[in-house]
């Protein structure tokens, strides 16, 4: 082609996602007949209800386009749905439905021609979106003493700096990587503080029906309606990342409604509308139907048992893990080991990831794929993988504890081999690292 082939420079530097990566990865060696421990991939692996499956069957034959801003029904049960969980009026004309919450959030940061502001650490999409689409982002510093919590005067700091008088604060409430969930008196200070300087945030709450019990979900919305932008999906608590269907809710207000015109206009030249029969089936998963709800619960439930289990493994080695209160990660520290690690040539997460997978078969993701500094030896490990692996796997576990057989119980090697031996192999790498042989 004598040499004519150019690339969008946005797209230096920039590599398939992380997460992504890290599964191809592992599946190939699952393929080669290699073992490896995911625990990088954050995919919830229950079956899809069965009346969400009735419902994609029987819409099978719905054919025609749809409107690009989404079905009305299905705005209406959304808008009913939020309206009912997170005690804060949505109408249906709030509300889109995109690709993926992941495509709303790309639309959203084309659309608003703002600063963005994102916690350390935040996922791992937010900040390449914004290089690819040349925006301005800034990680707001935290401390790993005090459970990475979002420190208003170091975003202050930022905004301050900041030229754009468009600014976006992007908060991700329970939270991936650290599984945190932002306390209703924190998003209270966090609104004002918003308030009072006129900060848009975009408020991912994908995993809010993924709060383990302790801290409940407040959205931000409650508190600062006008300036907020909610996202959800179905992905996390339904199990259905791969139906690729999201939700965003915009304010009741002249400024949200043309914030939504544009992202119209967006996803008309882009996706056009999503996939028919998934809107359809999608309804029902609105609808709050008693059935449904108990199965929301129940998933949420063991994910819940599931990542206490492993913080709590870890944290009896010795090490230093987030205690988090939602959604299926935990975010470890090795930096106690910080000698030990160089000794065996690991001075940043990217290499303690690569290092682990190597030697010891677990792979996870580094922190600093999520904006931590990378001489921060964070990595974060997904519980929602581990011996649900195969398509059987979840159901049997989802057998199990509704019968209930305790948590205790459920958790043992039993039921959890692949869980205890990615443990036993934590162990080996810690004991490692505390003066026993050198590998
Ligand atoms: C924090 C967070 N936000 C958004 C998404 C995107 O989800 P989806 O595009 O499936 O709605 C994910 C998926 O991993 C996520 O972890």
């Amino acid at each position: 082609m004598n040499n004519t082939l150019r690339f969008n420079p946005s797209f230096d530097g920039l590599a398939p996602s992380s997460t992504l990566y890290i599964n191809e990865t592992v599946n190939r060696l699952w393929r080669n007949g290699e073992q490896a421990f995911h625990m990088g991939f954050g995919e919830s692996r229950f079956d899809v209800h069965p009346r969400l499956q009735t419902a994609l069957a029987e819409h099978a034959n719905k054919k025609s386009y749809l409107p690009a801003r989404g079905l009305p029904e299905l705005m209406g049960s959304v808008a009913s749905y939020y309206s009912k969980k997170l005690n804060v009026p949505f109408e249906p004309s709030q509300v889109m439905i995109g690709p993926g919450s992941k495509s709303l959030i790309y639309g959203l940061q084309m659309v608003l021609n703002a600063d963005l502001f994102l916690p350390t650490p935040s996922w791992v999409s937010y900040a390449p979106q914004a290089t690819l689409l040349g925006k301005t982002y800034k990680y707001i510093p935290s401390k790993i003493e005090s459970n990475y919590q979002l420190d208003i005067s170091e975003l202050d700091k930022l905004v301050k700096a900041s030229e754009n008088p468009c600014k976006v604060l992007l908060i991700n409430s329970p939270n991936n990587p650290t599984g945190e969930v932002l306390t209703a008196d924190f998003l209270k200070q966090l609104a004002d503080y918003c308030r009072e300087n006129d900060i848009w945030v975009l408020s991912d709450e994908i995993y809010f029906e993924v709060c383990h019990g302790e801290v409940p979900h407040t959205s931000i919305s409650t508190f600062y309606p006008e300036g907020t932008i909610v996202l959800g999906g179905l992905s996390k608590h339904f199990s259905i990342g791969g139906w690729r269907i999201g939700v965003a809710l915009m304010p009741n207000t002249a400024d949200g409604m043309a914030i939504l015109k544009k992202m119209v206009v967006f996803a008309s030249e882009t996706w056009s509308g999503v996939s028919a029969p998934i809107q359809y089936a999608a309804i029902d998963a609105y609808q709050q139907h008693e059935d449904v709800e108990r199965y929301v619960a129940d998933c949420r439930a063991i994910h819940g048992i599931r990542t206490r289990f492993i913080r709590d493994s870890l944290r009896a080695m010795g090490v230093t893990c987030t205690s988090g209160q939602g959604a299926f990660y935990v975010m470890p520290n090795f930096n106690r080991w910080e000698v030990e690690l160089r000794e065996r040539g690991v001075s940043t997460s990217a290499e303690l990831a690569r290092y682990l997978l190597d030697n010891y078969r677990i792979a996870t993701l580094p922190g600093s794929d999520f904006g931590i500094p990378e001489a921060m030896l964070s990595l974060r490990l997904s519980t929602s993988y581990l011996d649900m692996e195969t398509d059987n796997a979840p159901s049997e576990i989802f057998r199990l504890y509704r019968d209930g057989i305790g948590d205790k119980s459920l958790m043992s090697e039993k039921y959890h081999p692949n869980t205890h031996a990615a443990l036993a192999a934590y162990r080996a790498f810690v004991d490692d690292l505390s003066g026993s042989t050198k590998i």
